[in-house]
């Protein structure tokens, strides 16, 4: 068993296909199969089975793929913490939700990396599942979302303030108002990002607190999407003011001031709580917990647009 038919089998199993895990390894097909068979012959047992046009992991491919995970994580992990040892700079892998590496996160990575530019920095981009997943297999340092953690050994610090607004387009009736209740806003089409993610489960709390049954919800796969959709006056949204300073500033969506909106919430830093933390670690955690990465974000939104109070 190698790394590299570990590695390989992990892709398989994260893609849900030989052509996925070829594609995204930019190996051939042919060599990801040849991984898989040397590795199920190994096994003795098979661990993957066809379903439809593509294959699922068998249970026995399940439990490999958690162990692969964590052998592969703990061996990133070493030479990290090898090469640190000898004087080098650990590299630094970071994963965010969306939100947070979108919005967040690229104003403060400009700020470490003037103060450390011999820490290479690399940031992957996806959901809570994946953040938390990257994490546990060790093959992320530090991660971002908007949520504290749920166990799992992972600890979450808050570090920046994180406030949800309602936007609607900019000719919204009800953006002139002083106040809106919320429950004026049943009857809006709203404008949700896809499941999995944090801002759709914050409106989901939101519309239960406020028990209104949304008469028309549509879904959409991005902040961007979401967005331009409601520019365009396709309905409301409830998102961070983080992802709208710009349009906000521009003009082209307008906050609603909705009773009980900002929702107040934080942005965390998250991080295995029982793993010593590499220096390249220490140092980004210094620099959210310094007046620094405020700075650095509040500035940066005073470019394209003030974030909205
Ligand atoms: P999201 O995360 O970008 O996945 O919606 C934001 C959050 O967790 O609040």
């Amino acid at each position: 068993m190698t790394f590299s038919q570990l590695k390989t089998f992990l892709e398989v199993a994260r893609q849900g296909s030989v052509r996925g895990a070829a594609a995204s390894l930019l190996i051939t097909e042919p060599s990801v199969s040849a991984a898989l068979a040397a590795l199920r012959d190994e096994l003795q047992v098979p661990l993957v089975e066809r379903e439809g046009r593509g294959i699922r992991l068998t249970a026995a491919g399940v439990e490999l793929a958690r162990y692969a995970a964590q052998i592969l994580g703990l061996a990133e992990q070493a030479v990290r913490r090898t090469r640190e040892v000898a004087g080098q700079a650990a590299p630094l892998n970071l994963v965010a939700v969306t939100t947070a590496g979108e919005y967040v996160l690229p104003p403060i990575l400009k700020v470490f990396r003037q103060a450390h530019r011999e820490v290479q920095l690399r940031m992957e981009v996806g959901n809570r599942t994946t953040v938390v997943e990257r994490l546990t297999a060790r093959e992320a340092d530090l991660g971002f979302g908007g949520r504290p953690p749920e166990g799992r050994g992972i600890l979450g610090v808050p570090f920046l303030d994180n406030e949800l607004i309602v936007v609607a387009p900019h000719d919204h009736p009800l953006a002139g108002e002083r106040s809106v209740d919320p429950a004026r806003l049943a009857g809006e089409t709203w404008l949700v990002r896809e499941p999995g993610s944090g801002t759709r489960e914050t409106t989901q709390e939101f519309w239960a607190q406020h028990q209104f049954q949304v008469a028309s919800a549509m879904t959409l796969g991005s902040n961007g999407a979401v967005k331009q959709a409601a520019a365009a006056g396709l309905g409301v949204t409830l998102i961070s003011s983080h992802a709208v300073a710009a349009e906000l500033a521009s003009g082209a969506l307008r906050r609603l001031p909705v009773a009980g909106t900002p929702l107040r919430r934080s942005w965390y830093v998250l991080y295995l709580e029982e793993d010593p933390l590499s220096g390249s670690s220490t140092k980004f955690l210094e620099l959210l917990s310094s007046p620094g990465a405020h700075t650095a974000v509040t500035e940066w939104f005073r470019g394209p647009g003030v974030v909205p109070a």
